[in-house]
């Protein structure tokens, strides 16, 4: 994890916090806790949040700012949740001046705020000997969110049960995917995961865990080539109220013979370009001209 470290000084860490998507996302079942089963193949991208933290002697108690996105300047935000638990587990002064430099949109399936969460606990621990071990901060990057383990992973990787049980994939597949391309799009507006799986849950369109179970092996053994092995089980809930995906996804294969997804609960999607893909602009052009300028429109690729 330390290359996710871009500073550290006296008192000062700073750390990476990548977005991800999701190659693959079945939901299997609806467990007795609420939440649901998942197979889920995550990968990490070039494009990513920074976290910095300080030690402040002069402050009480964290505080967290988060230029031109104030609004997420709150004890709720997945930052602060993340710096408490460590307080709680491992205690010590509790003045830290955090800073939040967002780059991924939040409500997108991209991860945000549970990389940021991630970043958080990593910075805390390295500002302080690296108190707990990486067990105990999967442990408590599990407690804030399903997907926040997977961010204390490199790169590509299988998660399971609520999202949290997390085992790398063979080398050999993944190594031939970082560096990718990766085109992601977003329209104007957010969409809240825990709708999304309610929806999921009425229409009881889930995956067996035994095709799952097939699809990721046939993948990871190198059988199944990633543009078929694509797939997520939570576009059925999304494209059913949102009506706007599914055109332009047609229209994206139509004119490029390209495959788009749907990352994790949305509203963000991708598409992953071949090595000699020339029409960047063309592609954008599309996307804004169905989705208005607003869309949110971002190259970048996958990393380790
Ligand atoms: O764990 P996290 O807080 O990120 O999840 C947000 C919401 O998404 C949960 O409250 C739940 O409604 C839904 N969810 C789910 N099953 C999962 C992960 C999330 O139902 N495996």
């Amino acid at each position: 994890m330390n290359d996710r470290i871009r500073e550290k000084s006296n008192g000062v860490v700073t750390v990476f916090a990548p977005a991800k998507i999701n190659l693959f996302l079945a939901v299997n079942s609806k467990r007795t806790d609420g939440y649901h089963e998942l197979t889920t193949v995550m990968a990490k991208l070039g494009i990513g949040d920074l976290v910095r933290i300080e030690k402040n002697h002069h402050l009480k108690e964290p505080i967290l700012s988060c230029p031109g996105f104030e609004e997420l300047e709150n004890r709720k935000n997945l930052v602060l949740v993340a710096v408490e638990k460590w307080l709680e587990k491992v205690g010590g002064e509790r003045g830290y001046q955090i800073g939040l430099r967002k780059k991924i949109p939040s409500m997108s399936g991209l991860g945000g705020g549970s990389s940021d969460a991630v970043s958080a606990l990593l910075a805390m621990n390295e500002l302080n000997d690296n108190q707990l071990s990486n067990s105990e901060l999967k442990r408590l990057a599990s407690e804030i969110g399903s997907d926040c383990s997977s961010f204390l992973d490199q790169g590509i990787c299988l998660a399971e049960g609520r999202g949290e049980e997390i085992s790398p994939i063979i080398a050999s597949v993944t190594d031939d995917l970082l560096g990718h391309e990766i085109f992601l799009f977003r329209p104007s507006m957010g969409l809240s995961t825990a709708e999304i799986y309610r929806r999921l849950a009425h229409n009881r369109t889930y995956s067996s865990l035994e095709w799952s179970k097939e699809r990721v092996g046939a993948w990871s053994a190198g059988k199944l080539p990633t543009e078929e092995f694509l797939h997520n089980d939570l576009e059925i809930p999304v494209f059913q109220k949102y009506l706007f995906f599914q055109p332009l996804f047609d229209q994206i294969e139509k004119e490029f013979g390209l495959k788009s997804l749907l990352s994790g609960s949305g509203s963000c999607c991708f598409t992953c370009l071949p090595k000699d893909f020339e029409k960047h602009h063309d592609l954008k052009e599309m996307i804004e001209l169905a989705w208005g300028d607003e869309a949110w429109v971002q190259k970048t690729h996958l990393i380790r």
